[in-house]
């Protein structure tokens, strides 16, 4: 029998593992583990398995969308600032890639001009911005409805 296609990897970009230090008008002063520990909650009752991804370097963070088929059937992406300017990891995403959604907690089409570009247009299924947390459980709730999987 086939292995159910449920794996998400959920990742983040630079500046994220200093989420709570970070403007909470903006990002809601949150720290990246209560905001996984959210999304964990919400991935498991859609019937998704979350493993998560953090890290401040560029390379890296290329590195690991390189092999982001091996590990997992979908991707919740939140690139940060790299969004609106890395080509490499718009690059990087086409190289392996899987049924992702871009999420941003801030409303990045209502701020500064250079927030609208991003990197991963025409790479995604979709772009979520300004909703808060609740912007990862909207896009893994897109994402479930691709896979197939349970809701629940
Ligand atoms: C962000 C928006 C980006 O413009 C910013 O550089 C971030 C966070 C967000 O989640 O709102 O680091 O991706």
């Amino acid at each position: 029998m086939s292995r159910a296609q449920n794996r998400v990897a959920i990742l983040h970009g630079v500046n994220f593992d200093v989420l709570e230090r970070r403007d909470p008008d903006l990002y809601g002063g949150l720290a990246l583990g209560e905001l996984e520990y959210r999304i964990t909650g919400w991935a498991r009752d859609l019937g998704l398995e979350p493993t998560f991804f953090q890290t401040n370097s560029e390379a890296e963070f290329c590195g690991y969308l390189h092999r982001l088929s091996a590990g997992s059937d979908a991707a919740v992406i939140n690139a940060g600032a790299w969004t609106h300017y890395s080509r490499a990891i718009g690059d990087a995403l086409a190289v392996d890639p899987v049924p992702a959604v871009e999420v941003h907690l801030s409303d990045v089409e209502n701020r500064e001009e250079w927030r609208r570009i991003s990197v991963f247009e025409g790479l995604v299924e979709a772009k979520i911005s300004g909703k808060g947390p609740d912007g990862y459980r909207e896009a893994l709730g897109l994402l479930a409805e691709l896979l197939g999987t349970q809701s629940g």
